[in-house]
């Protein structure tokens, strides 16, 4: 089906000046940048996205990194968009990342792990709301 999905492409990424290379991938995967923009986050901003993680012992070092620097936040469409995004992001442990995936290239560690990606429909609502008005938003598939 015809998905959205929510990503963003963490501090040490963009610290890295590889913004461009991950939009390649999301291009070359057939996922379509409907909407983005860069911002950096502050701590409500960054503990209300990820509130649903606040009792895990990683929590204070989540913040601290999704705050060390500004982010890419961006929504991508296309068929299974939320699975293909995944499949092209890796496992959150970069450990055990696919080969050739963003996290097995990217990520230093499950913490600086490069990007993010929602993992369903309900949280891929969720997440692109907690970013973006329905304005900013500009299929192109319509
Ligand atoms: P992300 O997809 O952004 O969702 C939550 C983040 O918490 C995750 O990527 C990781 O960067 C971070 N994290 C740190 N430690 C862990 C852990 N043990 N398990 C899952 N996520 C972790």
């Amino acid at each position: 089906a015809l998905e959205r999905t929510f990503s963003i492409i963490k501090p040490d990424v963009v610290a890295r000046n590889l913004i461009g290379d991950i939009y390649h991938r999301f291009e070359n995967a057939g996922l379509r940048i409907v909407a983005a923009k860069m911002v950096h986050l502050n701590r409500e901003e960054a503990s209300g996205f990820y509130c649903h993680l606040r009792s895990k012992p990683f929590f204070e070092e989540l913040l601290q990194f999704m705050m060390s620097g500004p982010v890419m936040v961006q929504v991508l469409e296309g068929e299974d968009a939320i699975k293909r995004h995944r499949e092209i992001i890796g496992d959150t442990d970069p450990k055990k990342a696919r080969a050739g995936s963003i996290r097995a290239d990217y990520a230093t560690s499950i913490d600086q792990n490069a990007v993010h990606g929602s993992d369903c429909v309900e949280s891929a609502e969720k997440e692109i709301a907690y970013f973006f008005t329905d304005e900013e938003l500009c299929p192109r598939t319509r």
